[in-house]
């Protein structure tokens, strides 16, 4: 008999390493060391001030009650609208379902498909919930590895070579979390085309970090209408206004998959909090002024964070084309020993090393799918981030 009260299918699950990072670095600052955080997957901007004041005014105007449970029919309209101006999709307000975040989004479009035992192609390196929300599905990740020599990017061979007959979705995000990397028109018109001979299978296409691109416009993978009923494509507030702790993202899909996940919320969360929602609807009217003001400054640290890591000997670092991450390649450094003489073996290790030693919070790239690499966010002041990548070189110089 079970000794713990605790379901398998939670002591089954991994911690999100993004968030234990992040917890051991508060734990240290605590203690009064001045640690830079680089763990973090969020702007260090303040919610512009035309959605906070949306916000005020909903709750005087008591827009406090429950709201439908796929979000008000004006927020999904504000949706419908900026998918058609800003990235010439046609939705209608019933493919829209508005969630708790695009996390709840894409955790929901994974419970509304997967039945046990299916299969769901993963490229690595992947955002971090990505397998676990499949696991919890029941669900089995298939994973396709790429590496900095290929920008982290799949070909469409090596997804042909990936399907099986249990294959039912699969899921990336471009820009990606944690690389940085973007798929353009004609990459994602290849992988559109391998679709295209396997009508059974299902995209989520995650593209939250759509506005922090810096080589051209966003290119959604539902552009091409031969796949676009089997495209679910999600997207939320949290990255492009923001937002994060607003909880704000929804998804677009097919009426039956809408429909599908609109139940599944109705049995759950129900619609998300009505506050922000009103807000979210302020955000999407206002336009992408203060989207742009953001990503001039993440393209200058962007650039700034490159020529410093370039720097550093035994790192090995590619360009990002979007996002606000470094997933550089640190294995240079596996079987080396710190000055304590412990042997640094993974990239968690070298996380922790960086972390007790350097005092900067990174991520181990084992917990993205690739174990060579560690994670950079660089949604840091500038000065922070000149002084974290000084404390990284000094401390992998100490590596022997
Ligand atoms: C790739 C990716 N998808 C989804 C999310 C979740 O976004 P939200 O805050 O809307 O839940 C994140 C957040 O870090 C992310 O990096």
């Amino acid at each position: 008999m079970s000794t713990t009260i605790i379901s398998e299918r939670i002591n089954n699950l991994s911690e999100s390493a993004t968030l234990k990072m992040t917890k051991l670095g508060r734990e240290l600052a605590a203690k009064g060391v001045d640690v830079i955080s680089l763990s973090v997957g969020e702007p260090d901007f303040n919610t512009p001030s035309y959605v906070k004041e949306a916000a005020k005014k909903a709750l005087d105007d008591n827009f406090t009650r429950y709201s439908p449970v796929p979000g008000y029919p004006e927020l999904r309209k504000a949706i419908v609208e900026k998918l058609k101006a800003e990235n010439n999709l046609d939705y209608d307000v019933s493919q829209i379902v508005v969630s708790t975040g695009a996390k709840q989004s894409l955790s929901n479009a994974i419970l509304t498909t997967i039945n046990p035992g299916d299969e769901v192609i993963i490229p690595t390196p992947y955002w971090v919930s990505y397998s676990e929300m499949v696991t919890l599905a029941e669900g089995k990740s298939v994973f396709i590895n790429s590496t900095i020599e290929s920008d982290f990017k799949i070909t469409p061979e090596e997804l042909e070579a990936a399907i099986t007959p249990k294959t039912k979705l699969f899921m990336f995000s471009s820009p990606c979390n944690p690389t940085g990397s973007v798929y353009n028109k004609a990459e994602l018109e290849a992988l559109a085309k391998v679709f295209e001979k396997h009508p059974e299978i299902y995209i989520i296409s995650d593209e939250i970090y759509e506005h922090i691109n810096f080589v051209d416009k966003h290119e959604s993978i539902a552009q091409f209408p031969s796949i676009k009923d089997r495209v679910i494509l999600i997207n939320g507030f949290s990255k492009a206004y923001a937002m994060t702790g607003w909880r704000l993202g929804y998804l677009a899909a097919s009426k039956e998959i809408a429909a599908a996940n609109d139940k599944l919320q109705g049995q759950t969360t129900s619609g998300t909090c009505s506050i922000a929602q009103r807000a979210g609807i302020a955000a999407y009217e206002g336009g992408l002024e203060t989207v742009l003001k953001m990503k001039e400054a993440f393209a200058r640290r962007r650039e700034l964070v490159y020529n410093l890591l370039k720097e550093i000997p035994g790192v090995k670092t590619n360009l990002p084309e979007g996002a606000f991450y470094f997933f550089p390649d640190i294995s240079s450094f596996f079987g080396k020993k710190d000055p304590a003489g412990n042997v640094i073996k993974d990239s968690a290790d070298l996380a922790l090393y960086l972390l007790n030693e350097g005092h900067i919070a990174t991520v181990g790239g084992d917990s993205f799918g690739n174990n060579n690499y560690i994670r950079l966010s660089y949604a840091a002041a500038d000065d922070k981030l000149v002084e974290a990548l000084k404390r990284m070189k000094a401390a992998l110089a100490e590596l022997i």
